[in-house]
Parts: structure tokens; C-alpha cells; sequence
């Protein structure tokens, strides 16, 4: 017998599951359709509601540093188009919040009224609703592979810094074959080598004057923010 509380999630390393979808900016093909490029796929649980309206001004107002960085954004609600036109219109027309006014939602957000796409990426939850979806956030690499995903409940909203973060090191560990450690950030040391892939202490210090051990199986090393931030950056 089917077991309704069963959901699937696609894990970290997973291809992203493809679908075809209608959204407000034209249909989109995903992943393909984002081949070459970082993606945050991303669901809220409904139009017209206080978080998620805080939410995607914040997202919004960030999305140039997000493209910055060779990502795009998609969102996506189990809502249908035309609530989805309206509520990004009153968001744009009449909301000003926290300093944010005449916020314009430029990346595409999903309709899904068939819950599709939100139950192959595990984003209905039926503990927490089984009419809306929660909070899920998706980075997909430019291969279309997930490489991190972080689900919140319904009350409470996403820190935007956070998942701008959370890109960024993964861009910097593929580019510099690093580690990076707790609340890491540019600029803070990184961890060298990758854990699991550790010599002898002495090996790994060898002429490495710059790395610092706290064990065997800890060492980190410089890398200069500016370094980090060139190489991840689009060039202005
Ligand atoms: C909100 O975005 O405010 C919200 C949406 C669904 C349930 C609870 C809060």
C-alpha cells in the first residue's frame, strides 16, 4: 500500500529531475535550459502571504549578485500563473518594506498547480502541509547536479546572505579543490586538503609554509579574498 507520508527528495549528487514548466517570464525546459550556469531553484508556500512576500523582495533585490556569481534564481509555488502575475504586481506596486519599494521579480517563478515539479524535488511535506510546499532550496551546478539543499518550514523565512554563502563556497571548493570550514566566508582560511584525502602531517607540510596544522587531519591555509571573488565573478 502506497504510504502518503513517503516523499521522495533528490539527494546532494543527484542529476536535478528534469520537467517542463509555464512561468511568469515563458516556459523553461529544466534543467537543460540551464546548462552552463549555477541554479537556485527555490518553492515558497503561497502567493499573498507575509513571509514569502518578504522573501522575494529580498531575493529580488539580490538577484544581480546572484547572476554576479553565474547563478540564476527559478521559484516555484503550487499556485497558478495568474496569482503568481498578480501577487509579483502588488509586490512591485504597493509593498514597501524594510527600505525595499518597487521591487520587480525579474527571474522566473513556476506555476504548479498539479504539484509536479513539487513532488519529484520533495518540497510537499505532508507533516508540515500536504496543500503547500515548504521551503526548499536547490543549488544546481552548471552539469545540472545538486550539490546542496536546505529545507525550512513554513514560518520561517530564509536568510538570503546565507544561501549566497553557501554558492560561493561551493564554487570555491570546486575551484580551488578546498574545504571550508565552519562560518566560513571569503577571505577566511580554507581547509586543505579535502577531508578524507589526508598524507602524514609531515607530508602535507612540506614546503608549505603557509599552511597551518591543528592535527594531522586539520590544516587550513590562506586564500585571499580577492582571489576567491575574481575567480568566481563575472568581470564588470
Ligand atoms: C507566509 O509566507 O507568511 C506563510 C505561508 C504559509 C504558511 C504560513 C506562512
Amino acid at each position: 500500500m502506497e504510504n502518503i507520508n513517503q516523499v521522495s527528495m533528490p539527494r546532494i549528487g543527484d542529476q536535478a529531475p528534469p520537467f517542463k514548466a509555464v512561468t511568469t517570464q515563458g516556459d523553461i525546459n529544466f534543467p537543460q535550459d540551464y546548462t552552463g550556469d549555477w541554479v537556485i531553484l527555490f518553492s515558497h508556500p503561497a502567493d499573498f502571504t507575509p513571509v514569502c512576500t518578504s522573501e522575494f523582495m529580498t531575493f529580488a533585490s539580490m538577484e544581480e549578485k546572484f547572476n554576479q556569481a553565474n547563478c540564476k534564481l527559478v521559484g516555484l509555488s503550487v499556485d497558478g500563473l495568474y496569482s503568481h502575475i498578480a501577487w509579483l504586481r502588488t509586490i512591485k506596486e504597493k509593498i514597501e518594506y524594510k527600505g525595499m519599494k518597487n521591487v520587480e521579480v525579474n527571474f522566473p517563478l513556476i506555476e504548479d498547480i498539479t504539484m509536479e515539479v513539487a513532488k519529484k524535488y520533495g518540497m510537499i511535506q505532508p507533516g508540515e502541509s500536504s496543500t503547500k510546499a515548504v521551503r526548499a532550496v536547490f543549488f544546481i551546478d552548471p552539469k545540472g547536479i545538486i550539490r546542496a539543499t536546505i529545507y525550512y518550514p513554513l514560518s520561517l523565512g530564509r536568510n538570503f546572505e546565507e544561501l549566497y554563502r553557501v554558492l560561493i563556497a561551493l564554487q570555491t571548493a570546486d575551484a580551488f579543490s578546498v574545504a571550508t570550514p565552519a562560518d566560513w566566508q571569503p577571505g577566511d582560511d580554507v581547509i586543505v586538503p579535502p577531508a578524507g584525502s589526508c598524507g602524514t602531517a609531515k607530508d602535507r607540510m612540506e614546503g608549505k609554509e603557509d599552511m597551518k596544522c591543528y592535527d594531522w587531519f586539520f590544516c587550513t591555509k590562506p586564500i585571499d579574498k580577492e582571489k576567491v571573488l575574481s575567480t568566481i565573478l563575472k568581470k564588470p
